[in-house]
C-alpha cells in the first residue's frame, strides 16, 4: 500500500493573520459614554501579606532570570492564572522589589472576561479610563491597545513626535495605579512595539544628595487635561470623553508601601508643574527631571512580547514607554488591567509655615 506524500506531512492549521485573533477583544470608542471614577477606598496592600522566600510564587518556577540589574525580573514555568491568593501576595512584593516580572504563554490571556478582572482585582479596585477604549462587550475597566491598518487612532496621536514619553498610568488619580496588567494578545511578526521600563527609585539615587534634600518635601500637579485635548484634536466628534479631567497634587519624591524605596514620581505625560514655584523654576526643573528620565539606559529594561506575554509593573517604582517602532500597519493588540491602590505616601514632609498650603488651595481652584 502507498500513501500519499501528503498524507506524512503534518497537519498545519492555517492562521487567518488578515483576521484579528481576538475579535471579543477590539476596541470600542463610544463618544456619548460616561463612566463613574472609583472613589476614595481604603488600600489593603498585598504585599504586605507576602512571604519574603516567595514559596508560592516560585514553586512551578522553571527559570528566573533579570532583565537588568537595576529593573526587571523574567519568570518561566509559572501561569498567573494558577496562583493561590499567597502567590499572588507575592508576585505583588516581587514586582515592588523587581519593578516589572515578565510571564511567556499566559493561560491568562484566555480565560476569559471575568477571571481575568478577578485576579487583577485581588491589588486594589480596577481603574476607569476616560478615553482609551474597552471591548464592546466587556468590562469598562479593560483598557484595549490596539494598532492594525484598520484603526490608526494610536498612529494619529503619536503623529510627528517621539513615541517615548516615560510615565506612570493615570498618575492624576487620587489613588493612582499599583500594579498593572499588561496582556499581549498579539504582536507584531518581527521585532518591535517592546516596552521600555525605568526604575524610578533606582532614577532617585542617581541623583546627588543635596539634590534629593531639594526635591523632597515638594510637591507637583498632576492632570489628564494634555491628554483629554489630544484626543479631542485627534478625534473631533468621536473622541472619547467618559470623565472630566481628574487632577491631584502628588510629592515629588514618593514612598514604597511596602519596601519603603523613595522614587521620583513626576512624568512627562501628566505632571504639569511644582506646587508654589514659578512656571520658569518650575518648567526647568520638571525638564531636567524628565531628561534625567529618559536618558536612564542603565537603570531600565526592555520587555519584548510575544503572544501571551503578560507583563507586571508597579506603577509606584517605576514609569514606563512605548516603542511604537515596527511598521505602521503591523497587528498590535494587548489589554491592561490597572488596579488603584495607596495615596502617594511621602518621602518627607516639608516644615509648612502656610504658604505651601495657599499654593495649593490656588491649583485646585485653577488660578495658576
Ligand atoms: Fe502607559
Amino acid at each position: 500500500m502507498t500513501v500519499a506524500i501528503e498524507q506524512l506531512a503534518p497537519k498545519v492549521v492555517k492562521v487567518d493573520k488578515s483576521q484579528p485573533l481576538y475579535p471579543d477583544y477590539l476596541p470600542f470608542y463610544d463618544p456619548l459614554e460616561k463612566v463613574e471614577p472609583v472613589g476614595p477606598f481604603e488600600h489593603d496592600e498585598p504585599g504586605h501579606r507576602a512571604d519574603p522566600a516567595f514559596p508560592n510564587l516560585l514553586k512551578n518556577a522553571t527559570t528566573a532570570f533579570e532583565l537588568s540589574p537595576h529593573c526587571g525580573t523574567e519568570l518561566q514555568g509559572v501561569q498567573v492564572s494558577e496562583l493561590s491568593t499567597a502567590g499572588l501576595d507575592e508576585l505583588a512584593l516581587l514586582t515592588a522589589q523587581r519593578g516589572c516580572v515578565v510571564f511567556r504563554d499566559q493561560k491568562y490571556i484566555d480565560i476569559g472576561f471575568d477571571e481575568q478582572k478577578r485576579i487583577a482585582s485581588h491589588f486594589g479596585p480596577l481603574h476607569k479610563h476616560g478615553w482609551m477604549p474597552h471591548p464592546q462587550q466587556g468590562p469598562v475597566e479593560f483598557v484595549i491597545v490596539y494598532d492594525s491598518k484598520d484603526d490608526l487612532r494610536i498612529r494619529r496621536s503619536w503623529a510627528r513626535k517621539s513615541p517615548i514619553q516615560f510615565h506612570v498610568d493615570q498618575s492624576p488619580e487620587s489613588q493612582p495605579p499599583g500594579l498593572t496588567f499588561f496582556c499581549m494578545l498579539e504582536s507584531p511578526p518581527g521585532a518591535g512595539g517592546d516596552t521600555i521600563i525605568s526604575n524610578m527609585a533606582r532614577a532617585f539615587e542617581r541623583l546627588s544628595p543635596s539634590f534629593r534634600k531639594r526635591l523632597e518635601g515638594l510637591k507637583a500637579v498632576h492632570t489628564t487635561a494634555n491628554p483629554i485635548l489630544r484626543e479631542i484634536r485627534d478625534n473631533g466628534d468621536n473622541a472619547v470623553l467618559r470623565r472630566p479631567i481628574t487632577k491631584s497634587i502628588h510629592p515629588v519624591v514618593t514612598l514604597h508601601p511596602v519596601t519603603g524605596q523613595k522614587a521620583l514620581f513626576v512624568n512627562s505625560s501628566y505632571t504639569q508643574s511644582i506646587v508654589g514655584w514659578d512656571d520658569e523654576e518650575s518648567d526647568y526643573m520638571l525638564k531636567f527631571l524628565f531628561d534625567h528620565i529618559n536618558r536612564g539606559h542603565d537603570f531600565s529594561c526592555r520587555v519584548r512580547y510575544e503572544p501571551g506575554t503578560v507583563v507586571v509593573w508597579d506603577q509606584r517604582i517605576t514609569q514606563h514607554s512605548q516603542t511604537l517602532d515596527y511598521a505602521a500597519g503591523d497587528r498590535r493588540h494587548a489589554f491592561r488591567l490597572t488596579p488603584l491602590a495607596n495615596v502617594p505616601i511621602p518621602s518627607k514632609v516639608e516644615e509648612d509655615d502656610g504658604e505651601c498650603r495657599k499654593d495649593e488651595a490656588r491649583v485646585m481652584l485653577n488660578l495658576c
